[in-house]
């Protein structure tokens, strides 16, 4: 492995139909930003990644171009399942690479200290995807009746940024079982038997899916805003 810095690109998916929310949730405003921006400025934060590539709907493509252009972010036109948008957004990236994560568009609050972290334990073990324990006890439900508790101990929520050490990504996104419509990614590498590492992820690095999740992340934004602007005035 090079003694270098690790460099690492991301591969930013945000061409889906927003079905659940109800509404565009990439360009939805949190305290006046758009979800997508906040959610980009996190890796533009993040000292290793080189590279971020995003994939748009057909209807937002134009707007994702204007809004990103240069800065190393490049802007393609995704496809009509997540699978497809990661191997369109992948199929555009041409720089150099070691370590390659996939991250949804609507999660906004990956901070930079987890992506890092994220990255490095990619490059040393192949993967690494954020857990969080999981908060509800979970059951499964058929036909409107509870049949069986899930033992919540042993079961943890997955987030994004998920990241591969870019031969892994390559050899896993080129594989037939890839063409599946997939909600996670990393499900492929279990698959081919690599087991990737599980590192704490955060709570706050929750993905916007329903309207209620706005609240959230309104409250969310504004205690970061506020701690940040105290931050800064002391050093001032
Ligand atoms: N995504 C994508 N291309 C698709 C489907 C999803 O790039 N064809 C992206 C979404 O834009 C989102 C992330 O994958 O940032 C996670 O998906 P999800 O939360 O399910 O978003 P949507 O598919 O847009 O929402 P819904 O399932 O409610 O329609
Ligand atoms: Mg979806």
């Amino acid at each position: 492995m090079a003694n270098r810095p690790i460099r690492a690109a991301v591969l930013i998916l945000a061409a889906g139909s927003s079905r659940r929310f109800g509404a565009d949730k990439q360009f939805a405003r949190i305290s006046g930003r758009e979800v997508i921006s906040l959610t980009v400025e996190n890796f533009l934060k993040t000292r290793e990644i080189k590279k971020v590539i995003i994939a748009f709907s057909a209807s937002n493509i134009s707007k994702g171009k204007r809004l990103f252009s240069g800065r190393g972010i490049d802007a393609v036109q995704g496809g009509d399942t997540r699978m497809q948008s990661l191997r369109k957004a992948f199929s555009a990236l041409d720089a150099e690479t070691d370590v390659i994560c996939v991250h949804d568009g609507a999660r906004p609050f990956a901070s930079a200290p987890l992506i890092s972290e994220l990255i490095k334990t990619a490059w040393t073990k192949k993967a690494a995807v954020p857990v969080v324990p999981l908060k509800d006890t979970v059951k499964k439900v058929r036909n409107g009746l509870a049949l069986a508790t899930i033992d919540r101990k042993s079961h943890f929520a997955v987030q994004t940024p998920q990241c591969y050490r870019a031969d892994i990504f390559k050899k896993m996104i080129s594989s037939k079982r890839a063409e599946r419509d997939l909600t996670d990614d990393s499900q492929l590498l279990e698959e081919s038997g690599i087991r990737p590492a599980a590192v704490p992820g955060d709570y706050s690095n929750f993905k916007i899916t329903t309207p209620e999740d706005m609240a959230l992340a309104e409250a969310l934004y504004e205690k970061k805003f506020k701690k940040n602007f105290k931050k800064n005035r002391k050093k001032s």
